[in-house]
């Protein structure tokens, strides 16, 4: 399915979006990566391949130029098949400790520059072709002190849903990924993160990337993952209350798992 097909990735450095980027490699598949960090773009690029991949170091929030992003790649490559929405930013703590413009930066990395680079790259995809935007559990159920990260994921999805109908006549599926913790850099400092992330079993980059690529193959409007979790969540969307009530079970196993993961860490680096 991904031979001599072409997908844009956003944050196609580390993580996630670099683990879609080699799945399309792998499958056949030509890349344009964008991050802001040149080098990591280019060490990504060596591995993947120059025939296979090409970078595009890029701030997402300049949505001038991100606007003008899926021409370039039409240029390079001749055609677009699959944009995927990956790149993203959290800041985590209470809501008041944050400037207005570190709240507005993660709306605009997360749900703006998804909205913008989709409205941008919907028209030149080929019949067949796919958005994927990649959200998060906490835009399902949000997390205490992720409030603008849970309201972009949650901007996010509901984007997503509209933009799905509209396009689906011309062709282009569009879908969402929600996955709960995922092993990658995105964490941080591990110490500052909240429990209840914890509290779900944690996914793999590639496992992740796999839905990504799945969700465009069978059409599937959002897989959220673990599949578990991902009832949980709805459960919980439907019934704040409920979510109330199982909440402090859920952040003293949250707790439980962080504290394993940053021994297990930690453990890697010595
Ligand atoms: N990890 C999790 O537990 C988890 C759970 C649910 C959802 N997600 C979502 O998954 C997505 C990918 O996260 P990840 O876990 O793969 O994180 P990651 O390993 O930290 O990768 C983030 C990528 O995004 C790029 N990026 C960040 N800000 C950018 C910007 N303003 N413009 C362009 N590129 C930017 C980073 O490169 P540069 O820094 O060089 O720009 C990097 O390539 C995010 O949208 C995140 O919300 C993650």
């Amino acid at each position: 399915m991904l031979e001599g097909k072409i997908a844009l990735v956003t944050g196609a450095s580390s993580g996630i979006g670099l683990a879609v980027a080699r799945a399309v490699v792998a499958g056949g598949g030509k890349v344009a990566l964008v991050a802001r960090t040149e080098a990591n773009l280019r060490e990504a690029a060596r591995e993947l391949g120059p025939e296979r991949a090409a970078i595009y170091p890029l701030d997402v929030t300049d949505l001038a130029r991100l606007e003008e992003l899926p021409a370039r790649v039409l240029e390079r490559f001749g055609a677009l098949d699959l944009l995927v929405n990956n790149a993203g930013l959290n800041h985590r703590g209470p809501a008041l400790q944050f400037t207005p413009r570190q709240l507005g930066d993660v709306i605009t990395t997360n749900l703006t520059a998804a909205v913008v680079l989709a409205r941008a790259a919907a028209p030149h995809l080929r019949q067949g072709g796919a958005i994927v935007n990649v959200a998060s559990l906490a835009g399902m159920v949000p997390v205490p002190h992720e409030a603008a990260y849970s309201a972009s994921k949650a901007g996010l999805r509901a984007f997503s849903r509209v933009l799905h109908g509209e396009l689906r006549a011309r062709g282009i599926h569009v879908g969402i990924v929600s996955p709960g913790p995922v092993d990658t850099n995105f964490f941080g400092d591990l110490a500052k993160a909240p429990a209840l992330n914890f509290s779900q079993p944690m996914s793999t980059a590639e496992q992740v990337a796999e839905a990504v690529l799945r969700c465009w193959r069978e059409r599937r409007v959002e897989i959220a993952l673990p599949w578990f979790s991902g009832k949980l969540c709805t459960l919980g969307y439907v019934s704040p209350r409920l979510m109330r009530v199982l909440r402090p079970a859920l952040e003293r196993r949250g707790e439980r798992n962080k504290r394993a993961l940053i021994e297990r860490r930690s453990a890697r680096k010595a």
